[in-house]
């Protein structure tokens, strides 16, 4: 595991895709008022909401084209804010606005001038036994991370800030912070999946983006489940088939024990029990 991870600050990224100096490149990165960030955890979701939001921002760029000339991000970024090599901010500046980018970093680690300029953040957040779950199977599924032997060594891992981006629980706790911004919107994977038209509706509302009935139809049909799996190929190479695994609720109930359940519930309420973020999760309806 040694090779395939390093630390920075305090918390762990994989080798094969992160490094020192993009985080070190990262720190002056300049934002624009008119960037779009999603932010999520590692398995919160954000291939999901990626593919909501690039489609929602391609209809509204249709409706406004008013000859900007630029290069288009996905032909030439990886998304991922902090994934790359450290010459990737400066070829950003050469995309044109909106730009969409993806972060799993908590609110410190991102560059200040994201919150000086006020950008639009859609947060991410999933409930945590769902999440850990998601995140074992990947691991294991993933060569670039470490593979476990057991779900019981992951779940240690997991809760000792022993996987890459750190601890889920002291991202939600530092998230948390921000979640009164006017300039973030907290949406969960939960909520989504239940009434994906009124989430996508809200989203787009978030972003100022004017959407039909039938183009919200559309962008809802291509972000279910099913169309991404059956996609994936295409959009994701042999990632697809790890990356779109189940994309249900309560699949944790396959895997934790007793003790797992109660450690988590303590995790839980230690670190934002009561909180704006830690209510909205309903913890009492998918975690219990
Ligand atoms: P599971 O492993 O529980 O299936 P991320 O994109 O942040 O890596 O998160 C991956 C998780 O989101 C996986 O969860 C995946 O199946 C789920 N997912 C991906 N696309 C989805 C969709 N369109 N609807 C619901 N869940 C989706």
């Amino acid at each position: 595991r040694d090779e395939l991870l390093f630390s920075y600050n305090g918390t762990l990224y994989p080798v094969t895709i992160c490094s020192p100096e993009t985080f070190r490149a990262l720190e002056s990165f300049e934002s624009r008022s008119d960037d779009v960030i999603l932010a999520g955890y590692p398995k919160s979701g954000t291939n999901w909401l990626s593919q909501i939001l690039t489609d929602l921002i391609n209809i509204s760029e249709k409706k406004t084209q008013d000859g900007e000339s630029g290069v288009n991000d996905e032909e030439l970024e990886f998304p991922y804010l902090e994934v790359g090599d450290a010459k990737k901010y400066e070829r950003m500046t050469k995309l044109r606005s909106p730009r969409f980018m993806v972060t799993h970093l908590c609110p410190e680690n991102l560059p200040k001038s994201i919150f000086k300029n006020k950008v639009k953040i859609l947060l991410l957040i999933r409930n945590p036994k769902d999440l850990a779950t998601s995140f074992y199977h990947f691991s294991n599924g993933l060569s670039i991370l470490p593979s476990y032997e057991t779900w019981d060594d992951f779940f240690t891992d997991f809760m000792t800030k022993k996987v890459v981006w750190g601890s889920y629980f002291e991202y939600l706790s530092k998230w948390n912070n921000y979640a009164d911004e006017e300039n973030v919107m907290t949406i969960t994977y939960e909520e989504l999946k239940e009434n994906p038209v009124v989430g996508v509706k809200n989203i787009a509302a978030f972003l100022g983006i004017s959407v039909t009935e039938e183009e919200l139809q559309l962008v809802v049909e291509r972000s279910s489940f099913q169309s991404m799996k059956k996609n994936s190929q295409k959009t994701h190479g042999a990632l697809g088939n790890v990356l779109f695994r189940k994309g249900a609720v309560s699949d944790w109930k396959n895997l934790f024990s007793e003790d797992q359940n109660e450690k988590m519930d303590k995790a839980f309420e230690e670190y934002v029990g009561g909180t704006k973020l830690g209510k909205k999760l309903k913890y009492e309806v998918y975690c219990k």
